[in-house]
């Protein structure tokens, strides 16, 4: 498992994207595609990524009975990508049928992770509305530890829970961690951000990095530089 970072392509249409991704002559990035432009372009936009040699990181959040999440992940191991999630909400029968849909006929499968609760839920919100009344970092570990059990490669979470995920689950359990931002760059509407340098530090295995690069002037330096802190 090598250490890596993975752009976010957080753009609505193809050129863009393509665009984009044509800046860079001499490295291939690992890409993250989500929701916002799978649903926009269609599966043909992963067939061409993966064409020009990217490594992807599908991130569609699968959350649904067990057996429509095994065909819809049947579905996606098809596009040949590398990596993909689904929520740890939806049970270890969930996760465990996951897994079985993902997995080829010839054994091999992309790297599966779930998503434990989003940074987007704050702690108040999830006892209040969700009536989940145990403090939020109890729910990440617990979550994160049936998708060990389910047999899943790791979570997404922020840095700071890598941590205690890491903890909780053995170092070899991946932790792939979004709320990047350099030392010296705007945070955006994120809250709690790690440097690169400080990710690398806590022990993540993949960082995801969106606007610090794809809104850099120079999208290809800010890439190396992130790469150079990271992982070099
Ligand atoms: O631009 P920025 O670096 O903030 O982008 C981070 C990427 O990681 C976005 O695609 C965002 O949706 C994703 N992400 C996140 N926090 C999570 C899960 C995913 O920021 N908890």
């Amino acid at each position: 498992m090598g250490k890596d970072v993975i752009i976010a392509l957080d753009f609505s249409g193809a050129m863009e994207t393509y665009e984009f991704l044509n800046r860079f002559k001499d490295e291939k990035p690992f890409v993250k595609i989500g929701m916002e432009l799978f649903y926009s372009v269609g599966p043909e936009i992963v067939r061409e990524i993966k064409k020009r040699g990217h490594r992807i990181f599908l991130d569609l959040k699968l959350h649904d009975i067990p057996n429509t999440v095994k065909k819809a992940m049947a579905a996606l191991t098809r596009l040949n990508v590398d990596m993909v999630n689904l929520h740890a909400a939806g049970t270890a029968q969930m996760m465990r049928a996951g897994l079985e849909g993902l997995t080829r006929p010839d054994g091999t499968r992309p790297l599966l992770i779930a998503v434990t609760q989003l940074t987007s839920t704050s702690e108040e919100r999830m006892q209040k509305e969700l009536l989940i009344g145990v403090p939020i970092n109890e729910v990440v570990v617990k979550y994160a530890e049936n998708a060990k059990a389910a047999g899943l490669d790791g979570v997404v979470c922020s840095p700071l829970e890598a941590k205690i995920v890491k903890e909780a689950c053995g170092v070899g359990f991946m932790t792939v961690t979004p709320g990047i931002r350099f030392a010296d760059s705007d945070k955006g509407d994120q809250v709690r951000v790690t440097t690169p340098a400080m990710a690398r530090e806590i022990g993540s295995d993949y960082i995801v990095v969106g606007r610090p690069i794809t809104a850099a002037p120079d999208p290809v330096e800010a890439y190396r530089r992130c790469v150079s802190e990271f992982v070099d």
